[in-house]
């Protein structure tokens, strides 16, 4: 069978980057699951469905025509033919993708997807429940956290780096608000697995929380 380890948590955390760094050191798959609902947002916006409306974001999810490619280490993502990888990584983009998220319909629609990136030789998986509910028999679990002020501080680093305006105090509520409608929703809320190694990167460096990672991983 196909190994799997997860690793979930809040916005902002770094589950992305220490999900990547764990994939590479051990040349497995990656799967960036938030990456699916903020495609699906966009996808939402482009055909007009409001964010509330679960029966038609059903059929949407289910048939989405979404591309995940890397070619020469650059990650792309790729929608009904056009290229959103940086469209989806906005701030609106992400509470659009938390209001589509809170639909138990929509998450069952994207469930199998989810589950078909498991392959040999083994699958590194991002996101809220991936530990919980997409890959419950995962070999290692990682619920990553941190506090809010140095979630948002990172978060606004991140989109600067990229040439975002941003607005620290605007980040912060966002995050917060976010946190509560992930952790709140009927379906999958935002909690770890009961055996998730619960990480806290409040003061520890990514290679730091990388250490601790492998160390779990290994033991
Ligand atoms: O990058 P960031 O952590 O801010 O967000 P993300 O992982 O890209 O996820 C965006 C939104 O999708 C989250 O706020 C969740 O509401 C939702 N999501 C989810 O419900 N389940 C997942 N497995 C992944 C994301």
């Amino acid at each position: 069978s196909v190994p799997v380890i997860t690793v979930d948590g809040p916005s902002g955390a770094g589950k992305g980057t220490l999900s990547a760094l764990i994939a590479a050191h051990l040349g497995w798959h990656f799967l960036d699951s938030g990456a699916l609902y903020r495609v699906l947002a966009v996808a939402s916006l482009h055909h007009d469905i409001p964010a509330d409306d679960e029966e038609g974001l059903v059929p949407l999810a289910t048939g989405l025509d979404v591309n995940f490619t890397c070619e020469n280490g650059l990650h792309r993502v790729v929608l009904e033919g056009e290229d959103v990888t940086d469209d989806i990584r906005t701030e609106e983009i992400g509470a659009v993708a938390s209001q589509v998220a809170a639909l138990p319909r929509v998450r069952e629609a994207l469930v199998r997807r989810q589950r078909a990136f498991k392959d040999q030789p083994g699958l590194v998986a991002d996101g809220r429940d991936m530990g919980t509910v997409i890959f419950p028999d995962a070999e290692a679990k990682i619920f990553l956290t941190a506090s809010a002020e140095a979630r948002a501080e990172r978060r606004c680093a991140q989109l600067k780096a990229k040439g975002l305006d941003v607005n620290i105090a605007r980040l912060l509520s966002d995050i917060q608000s976010r946190d509560e409608r992930d952790k709140s929703r009927t379906v999958a809320p935002l909690v770890p697995a009961d055996d998730a190694l619960q990480l806290d990167s409040t003061s520890l460096t990514i290679e730091q929380v990388f250490e601790k990672a492998l160390d779990f991983i290994n033991s």
